[in-house]
Order: structure tokens, then C-alpha cells, then sequence
């Protein structure tokens, strides 16, 4: 799985990226077998239902509120997203967690209302630089998985992307070692919380995926796809992630 997480990026004009991302798809067999999703802001969630085949890149939203509707001003229920277009929804991203003080409490009810619209909860964990260094990291996932995760959750509803804050954005990411080691972690706490499910959740990796790094990372064990943020938003850099994504 490949997602696009485009962030507060994307006038209507950037849509011709998109366009050019499910074209290309279209006419490969080999990238049609790789769940895209793209998630714009929810200003064009409408516009790209409309103009792409939702059959070759799904699209997601990049947070929602927790309750289905009422005096939220501002907010945007799961349900009016899904309603828009969306199959999928980010939710406990860094950008979330630190610029508007989420907590694995909040992120564990958007969870839930996600998987009350039926659309697919992808939620995001991983340590701060601080925490890195104070040799915190294991510690961090293991107590976000356990509080943001429901026991609603199963494969088919949940996706887990694991994102050091300190590598999104950044150019920098954590060497192969250390992700296919902290992967191997949250794919242990999956299996014993979630069974069988645990076994086939996809855990994506995110935080400055780009066409040159991508292969060697998702070649890893437990490393089931990529969540790209700047690379997204570029059609061309874009495919070869996904394609990449096949080795
Ligand atoms: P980046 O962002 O690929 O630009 O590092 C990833 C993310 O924040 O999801």
C-alpha cells in the first residue's frame, strides 16, 4: 500500500498530478497491484471523486472529528467524508498530535468514528527526536499503539504507519536497521493484542520516503508500504514510489 498524504498542498490545478498518478496506473498491470490512496486536502475530496477511477487510487482525508455531526465549527465528520469521496482516513499524524495537542485519547475516538463511517483508519505513530535520543522510542510505540488502536480494530479496517517525527519532512530518515527493528516491534504488539488479524495488519513506513529510498525500505520485513508526504505531490516521484513498492 502506498498513500499520499498531501498535507494544507493542492489548489484544483493540482489535481493534473493525480490525474497523471491514475492514468499511469491505469495502463500498467504490474501498478495496479498496489493499494494507492491519496489524501488531499478535504477541499478537493469532491473534485477528485469526480475525476479520478476510484477503483485505481482510492482517496482518504487527513483527520476528521469524532462525532457524526452537530455544532463543530470547523470540523468534518467521518461520515461527510466518506460522503465526499473518501475510503480512508489519516488520523493521529505528528502535525495532528503536536500543532492542535492530540492525545492517543483523541486519536483512539476519530479511530472509532472512522470505522463507524466503514472507511479505513490509517494511524500514525512514532517518536519525537527527544525521545529518540533518551532511547524512548520502543517505549513511545508500544504505549501509542496500545491507547490509539481500538479493539475494534481489525485488518481490514486498520492500517498502522509508523513515523518518526523526526524524519518527516526532514530529508533524514532512520537507517534500515533501526526501521526493520522498530517495525518488528509493532508487528509483535499487533500479533498479540489483534491474532490473526495482528499477523496481516499492514504497517506502512512514512517520513521522508522519496524515488531513491523507497525500494530499500519497503523491501524490509513488516515494512508493507509507505506513507509519502512532499514526494505526493509530484506525479512522477509519486509513481516510481509506487513502483517501487512491487520489488
Ligand atoms: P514527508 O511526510 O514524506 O514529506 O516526510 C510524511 C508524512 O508526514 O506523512
Amino acid at each position: 500500500m502506498v498513500v499520499g498524504n498531501w498535507k494544507m498542498n493542492g489548489l484544483r490545478e493540482t489535481l493534473k498530478e493525480a490525474r497523471h498518478v491514475n492514468d499511469a496506473i491505469s495502463a500498467s498491470n504490474q501498478l495496479s497491484l498496489v493499494d494507492v490512496i491519496l489524501c488531499p486536502p478535504a477541499t478537493l475530496l469532491i473534485s477528485m471523486s469526480n475525476e479520478l477511477n476510484l477503483q485505481v487510487i482510492r482517496l482518504g482525508a487527513q483527520d476528521c472529528h469524532t462525532s457524526l455531526s452537530g455544532a463543530y465549527t470547523g470540523d468534518i465528520s467521518a461520515e461527510m467524508l466518506a460522503d465526499a469521496g473518501a475510503s480512508a482516513v489519516i488520523i493521529g499524524h505528528s502535525e495532528r498530535r503536536g500543532d492542535h495537542s492530540e492525545t492517543d485519547k483523541d486519536v483512539l475516538s476519530k479511530q472509532i468514528a472512522v470505522h463507524r463511517a466503514g472507511l479505513l483508519s490509517i494511524v500514525c505513530i512514532g517518536e519525537t527526536l527527544g525521545q529518540r535520543q533518551a532511547d524512548l522510542t520502543t517505549m513511545v510505540v508500544e504505549r501509542q499503539l496500545e491507547k490509539s488502536l481500538g479493539p475494534q480494530s481489525t485488518a481490514q479496517n486498520t492500517v498502522v504507519a509508523y513515523e518518526p517525527v523526526w524524519a518527516i519532512g526532514s530529508g533524514v530518515t532512520p537507517s534500515l536497521k533501526e526501521v526493520s527493528e522498530i517495525h518488528s516491534v509493532i508487528r509483535g504488539h499487533l500479533k498479540l493484542r489483534f491474532k490473526e488479524d495482528g499477523t496481516k495488519m499492514r504497517i506502512l513506513y512514512g517520513g521522508s520516503v522519496k524515488p531513491q529510498n523507497a525500494r530499500d525500505l519497503m523491501a524490509l520485513e513488516n515494512v508493507n508500504g509507505a506513507l509519502v508526504g512532499g514526494a505526493s505531490l509530484n506525479a512522477a516521484d509519486f509513481l516510481s514510489i509506487i513502483s517501487a513498492s512491487l520489488n
